[in-house]
């Protein structure tokens, strides 16, 4: 076996999209669509990608960046003359190249493995994966002779009425014999009705010269859905969706509700966690054993460990230890790592904080740039105070420290472990070791005061 190389398609402008963006990086399951199609041909083994770009070249480049190589078509002339363009990343090869567009996101390495098998078992100078279609109007036709041996592709636009009926398309997925396909593209003609360089065309030429071309065709038409505008993109996001949940289920992860469950593709999510309905579980997020998620709550890019349950929640960007309750209605924003058998409730707020093994933050808290130790409780309504309006400050809680209801801590400030702080405390200064802290007005008792300042609330009778 030779090289094995794929070229994909990504040049066109994408119209019907109405975007800003070129059209193969929009978005499906956590991944641009041209990803897609990178990840299907490099997991059926393919060790070199040529990338043809043109229209928004730069954006595509960025996002793909040096993990493949690029061609430039300046103008759009014709599905040929953009692999022409990869002319010089064929040079002194031999082997196979798969070619692909970089719409169709739906393609499976098991079908681009399965067409590289065939084209190789058969000696087939090119190789077309095609589907039946009830409705194949806009796609390129497999022309076959009496023996069923495939003739040529005609262009829908260029189609004898007779042409038009063949219900077998094209899905504009190739296997091609990289010296093969050099020689057919430098006899292309652009004599069409839309004056294109068809990369179709280069089947006839090969047949002419009486080289072996086959077919293959997919049983699941899902697979060469192109993307041409939002519907289809919706669709193919739904279609990706299912495959990847259906993973998770044959895994051992419980999704309750598969039409209410978004997760993306990098995902993994380890046996018996239950996912709950209205979940999005995004970016290279790793979740563990015995997790409860849900309902509706996102994670983001974090990771997750064992025995976790994080309800009706956000988490962004940090990381979560062993059997640690997060939620409902708690907000886990980027940079956080929290520890073991934490407890973490309602209208509670972490950024970019460490919080220790065992330590409570139960209800309507907001800590901020800190370092909280292990066992730690922070009652009720408990805010660090982390910015001064001009630079963001660290606070730092010891192990066993209890803070009481409604205290501010003034950051920078430093409260020692096994340390107490009395409840609607504004704490400005450190806290040593084994002390309790009180910062708050001592209270007043004005007896009598209603009734000599005549200011009685009651309702005469
Ligand atoms: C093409 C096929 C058609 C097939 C269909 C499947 C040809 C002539 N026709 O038609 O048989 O049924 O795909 O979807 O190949 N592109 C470039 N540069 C160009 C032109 C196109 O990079 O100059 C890229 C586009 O960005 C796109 C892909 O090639 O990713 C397909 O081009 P498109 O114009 O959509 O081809 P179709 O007319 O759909
Ligand atoms: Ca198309």
């Amino acid at each position: 076996m030779g090289h094995l190389m794929a070229v994909i398609l990504a040049a066109g402008e994408g119209k019907r999209m109405k975007s800003k963006k070129s059209k193969v990086l929009h978005m499906a399951c956590g991944m641009t669509l041209i990803d897609w199609v990178y990840r299907s041909v490099k997991n059926a083994g393919v060790n070199e990608t040529v990338v043809v770009v043109g229209h928004k070249a730069e954006d595509v480049k960025e996002s793909m960046g040096d993990n493949v190589l690029y061609a430039y078509q300046d103008k759009q002339l014709g599905t040929g003359h953009a692999v022409m363009q990869t002319n010089e990343h064929f040079k002194g090869k031999e082997g196979q190249v798969l070619v692909l567009c970089g719409d169709t996101p739906l393609i499976t390495s098991e079908t681009i493995s399965n067409t590289f098998e065939i084209h190789n078992k058969n000696n087939n100078s090119a190789t077309v994966i095609t589907a039946e279609l009830q409705n194949p109007a806009g796609y390129g036709r497999i022309v076959r002779d009496k023996n069923n041996n495939v003739l040529k592709i005609v262009e829908d636009r260029d189609a004898s009425s007779s042409e038009k009926n063949i219900k077998e398309i094209n899905s504009g997925m190739y296997c091609f014999n990289i010296k093969d396909l050099e020689w057919a593209l430098g006899e292309l003609s652009n004599d069409n009705s839309q004056g294109e360089y068809y990369l179709t065309d280069t089947i006839e030429i090969l047949i002419k010269k009486g080289l072996k071309v086959g077919a293959v065709k997919v049983d699941d038409r899902d697979e060469i859905l192109g993307i041409n505008n939002r519907v289809q993109l919706s669709m193919a996001d739904g279609i990706l969706r299912k495959r990847i949940l259906t993973k998770h289920m044959e895994n051992g992860v419980t999704i309750v509700d598969a039409n209410n469950t978004y997760i993306d593709a990098g995902v993994k999510i380890g046996m018996d966690t239950v996912i709950y309905p209205g979940s999005m579980i995004q970016g290279q997020t790793e979740i563990g054993e015995d997790c409860i998620i849900g309902p509706s709550s996102r994670i983001v890019a974090s990771k997750i460990s064992k025995g976790v349950e994080v309800k009706n929640s956000v988490v962004l960007e940090s990381s979560i230890d062993d059997n640690t309750c997060v939620g409902p209605f708690a907000y886990i924003r980027p940079g956080s790592t929290i520890g073991k058998n934490v407890k973490i409730g309602d209208f509670v707020e972490v950024k970019k904080s460490i919080i220790g093994d065992k330590t409570k933050l139960s209800h309507l808290t907001y800590v901020g740039d800190a370092e909280v130790g292990e066992n730690v409780n922070l009652g009720c309504g408990v805010v660090v105070v982390n910015y001064d309006g001009k630079k963001k400050n660290k606070t730092k809680i010891g192990d066993n420290s209890f803070v009481g209801c409604n205290v501010n801590l003034i950051s920078p400030v430093e409260v020692k472990s096994n340390a107490y702080i009395a409840a609607g405390s504004t704490i400005t200064d450190e806290v040593p070791e084994n002390s309790l802290a009180i910062a708050r007005a001592r209270q007043v008792v004005k007896e009598e005061w209603v009734i000599k300042k005549n200011m009685s609330r009651k309702i005469d009778k």
